[in-house]
């Protein structure tokens, strides 16, 4: 088993971002309980879940749990388990998210609703968030646990959010921002709160992990919306134009529906009609929003969030530790 993670890890990590060899042994450490600790009797569950985390995905959550452990003091086993359990429910809301969007393919590899189905992906992302309150429960504190019972409430409130405005353009940044937040941005503030609470108690530096989490959350989100344009299913793992497709009005969307171009009112028009149920009409919509510039101004937008990000970053006094927070922040732009 650890031979074979190993040899796992040894493939993939060449391509990791540099950012992460500041952390590799104990990052190494998650993945090894992520593959092997979640022990369910279930013959399916078990071979689910190892499906699952053998199917890539980038550790980007642990990853700033173990940097914001290590720049409020060090990383101590605790960090560990922090990461872990945020990766768990990352991973429990993708395979629900998985099911809402009836999305067949996920990190270049079919969904778990795809190869099981609905029900199977239901329960297998429930018990995903009992493990992750298993763990939570190991922390023993319960400023952590009640910081972490948010973020699922606020995950379910951001999606159920999400799915109550689709196919309506009249929605506005504000509304665009507070999805955001709630849907993605609460995970990495949580994330990154709770990295510093476990080694400080200076309320200064735990404000600051806070909102570097919190803008870069948003930048995440934006950045997502703007790949769902402009990658490809090779690059990206998954189908692309898949939100607008399905109604969902993301960052270059909002932009093009804000432009005082003409083709702003002609865009809400195919939005409303649900593009008539026609891959011509979505295309025609796809134009538009290509044609006003929309994904660059969502570029420009994420790049605000990302500069609010690092402007947090200053209580780190190790130059080179706050060099590698700065980088896992333009990570989250370079994928757009
Ligand atoms: C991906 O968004 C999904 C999320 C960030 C969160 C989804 C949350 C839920 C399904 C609720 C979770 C349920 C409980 C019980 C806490 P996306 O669709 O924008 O990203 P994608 O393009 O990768 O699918
Ligand atoms: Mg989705």
């Amino acid at each position: 088993m650890e031979q074979a993670l190993t040899k796992h890890l040894d493939e993939t990590i060449p391509n990791w971002p540099d950012f992460l060899s500041e952390i590799k042994q104990e990052l190494f450490e998650v993945e090894k309980n992520l593959n092997s600790s979640l022990q369910a009797k279930s013959k399916i569950l078990s071979s689910i879940i190892s499906y699952i985390f053998n199917s890539g995905g980038k550790r980007f959550r642990p990853a700033l749990c173990l940097l914001t452990g290590k720049a409020t003091g060090g990383i101590t086993n605790k960090h560990i388990i922090l990461a872990e359990l945020t990766e768990l429910i990352h991973t429990a809301s993708l395979v629900h998210d998985d099911i809402i969007d009836s999305s067949s393919l996920r990190r270049g590899k079919e969904t778990i609703n795809s190869l099981w189905n609905d029900k199977i992906s239901v329960i297998t992302g429930d018990f995903l968030f009992a493990q992750a309150s298993m763990r939570l429960g190991d922390l023993e504190n319960t400023e952590i646990v009640k910081i972490y019972a948010k973020v699922l409430s606020d995950l379910c409130d951001g999606e159920i959010e999400q799915y109550s405005y689709k196919f309506n353009p009249n929605i506005s940044w504000d509304y665009y921002i507070q999805k955001s937040t709630t849907k993605t941005a609460s995970l990495f503030n949580a994330a990154c709160k709770s990295a510093a609470m476990l080694n400080t108690k200076d309320k200064k530096v735990i404000e600051h992990a806070e909102n570097f989490g919190n803008s870069l959350g948003i930048a995440f989100q934006i950045t997502d919306d703007i790949l769902d344009f402009t990658s490809t299913k090779i690059k990206s793992g998954k189908e692309i134009y898949s939100d607008l497709k399905q109604g969902l009005i993301t960052a270059p969307t909002l932009f093009a529906l804000k432009s005082a171009d003409k083709r702003a009112k002609q865009l809400e028009k195919l939005i409303e009609n649900q593009f008539d149920g026609s891959d011509a009409t979505l295309s025609q919509a796809i134009r538009i929003i290509f044609e006003l510039g929309s994904c660059e101004k969502a570029e420009a937008l994420a790049k605000e969030y990302i500069v609010q990000a690092k402007e947090n970053l200053d209580f780190i006094k190790d130059i080179y530790l706050k060099e590698t927070l700065e980088k896992a922040a333009d990570f989250v732009l370079n994928r757009a």
